[in-house]
């Protein structure tokens, strides 16, 4: 049965559409004909196709479902004291050098179980679909040894079969944090999650992509480069966290290697720039995380200018953006990094899905996925605006209401 979900803004982010004065390609009295798992028609709600149960939202905003292509979601414990030590004036490097940051987080997920971390991720997942949220990308990186770091990648696979959630890309970050298990043996370390354990993740299909945590106080080039190129070889995407406290080159690393994303970017030099441009690599921006830890915004004007399509994710994660909250990151990014309303709402749907290669999803037009937000809210522009609270009324995903009560 189809449905037609009518609205006085349409948000469809198609690009065939888009204008120079409307990027995000808006129907003022639109509506969206939802056939099943996937969108049939799309255009103005006089044009309606006969035969169609017609749904009217009023009022109301209509997006493509909301895409968040970075965070580590799936965690245990808590960081509160931590957090407290921080906003008194503690460094967050420090911290992470003392043992405290990821190791602590670390902690808690390698006395846990599949079971436990399966149920957390659900409970953020289901909170964050309540914000409009219909694809979610999560990292492991909390396990770090080789059983803790798949008892994260089962987590996250006992997730994702799940239509009532949102749809679940999975990443492996085995070069978050050096285990203490690996003795200070970086080396080895690396070589095993180069030679073994990228492998096995591919061969299982447990993740798509790979993340490597690139900085002065993470993992150098040369150990990231081994990590990635396994993943190439392994026919595995390559995503970064690259440039958040200083430049060492991880953009370039990863535009060499073809990377689909790089993330952070915070202190990205020129040249990291220009090799970001000339790749194709989607920019992650990360506003919660650089908000937290009270940081400068990385270079967005010299992004946009050379051409770098921009992505906003949340980051969340229990150490630098203790949120669940795409739309508060948005917030930031106009707020904080100076994105434009529009250029926040690309960066969340359709650049965000491209980045994640699930170019189904994050726009709506016939033949893609039935993944929308109906906004209790008057116009796109204003989603960027309420801070902290949901104002996703009805929630699909392949159709389904996945937050409120859908007709479908
Ligand atoms: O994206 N920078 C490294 N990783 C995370 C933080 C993880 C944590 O503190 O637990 C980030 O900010
Ligand atoms: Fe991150």
């Amino acid at each position: 049965v189809s449905v037609a979900h009518v609205a006085r803004r349409v948000v469809t982010c198609d690009p065939a559409l888009a204008t120079p004065g409307d990027p995000l390609s808006a129907i003022e009295d639109g509506a969206v004909v939802v056939d099943g798992a996937t969108v049939s028609w799309v255009g103005r709600a006089v044009d309606v196709p006969p035969g169609v149960t017609v749904v009217d939202h009023g009022g109301r905003t209509i997006t493509p479902g909301l895409v968040d292509a970075h965070t580590h979601s799936c965690w245990v414990g808590s960081r509160h004291a931590e957090y407290a030590v921080r906003m008194a004036g503690g460094d967050y490097e420090a911290i992470a050098e003392a043992g405290g940051g990821i190791l602590s987080t670390y902690r808690a997920v390698a006395s846990s179980s599949v079971e436990e971390l399966a149920s957390a991720l659900e409970a953020r997942l289901r909170r964050m679909a309540a914000m409009g949220v219909t694809t979610v990308e999560v990292k492991s990186g909390y396990g770090l040894e080789q059983e803790h770091e798949m008892k994260q990648l089962a987590a996250i696979r006992a997730v994702s079969g799940d239509p009532s959630l949102p749809r679940v890309v999975a990443t492996f970050l085995a070069l978050h944090a050096l285990p203490p298990a690996a003795g200070g043996d970086r080396e080895r370390y690396v070589r095993e999650v180069a030679e073994e354990r990228v492998p096995e993740v591919a061969e299982r299909e447990l993740a798509e992509f790979v993340d490597a945590y690139v900085d002065r106080q993470a993992f150098q080039l040369a150990e990231a480069r081994l990590v990635f190129e396994s993943a190439r070889r392994m026919g595995l995407g390559v995503r970064v966290h690259a440039g958040q406290f200083a430049d060492i080159g991880g953009a370039e690393l990863a535009a060499e290697l073809g990377a689909s994303s790089v993330d952070h970017l915070e202190n990205v030099a020129a040249a990291g720039i220009a090799a970001l441009a000339a790749s194709g690599a989607h920019a992650v921006l990360l506003p919660v995380a650089s908000f937290t830890l009270a940081q400068a915004s990385p270079p967005v004007r010299a992004l946009r200018d050379a051409g770098v399509p921009l992505v906003v994710a949340s980051d969340a994660n229990p150490g630098t953006a203790p949120t669940e909250s795409l739309p508060l990151a948005l917030a930031f990014a106009v707020r904080s990094y100076g994105l434009t309303p529009q250029e926040a709402l690309l960066a969340a749907t359709r650049h965000a899905a491209a980045s994640l290669r699930r170019d189904f999803t994050g726009v709506l037009a016939a033949k893609r996925a039935a993944d929308l937000v109906v906004w209790d809210l008057p116009h796109e522009v204003a989603i960027v605006q309420p801070w902290g609270v949901s104002r996703a009324r009805l929630v699909l995903r392949d159709g389904r209401a996945i937050h409120g009560d859908g007709p479908t």
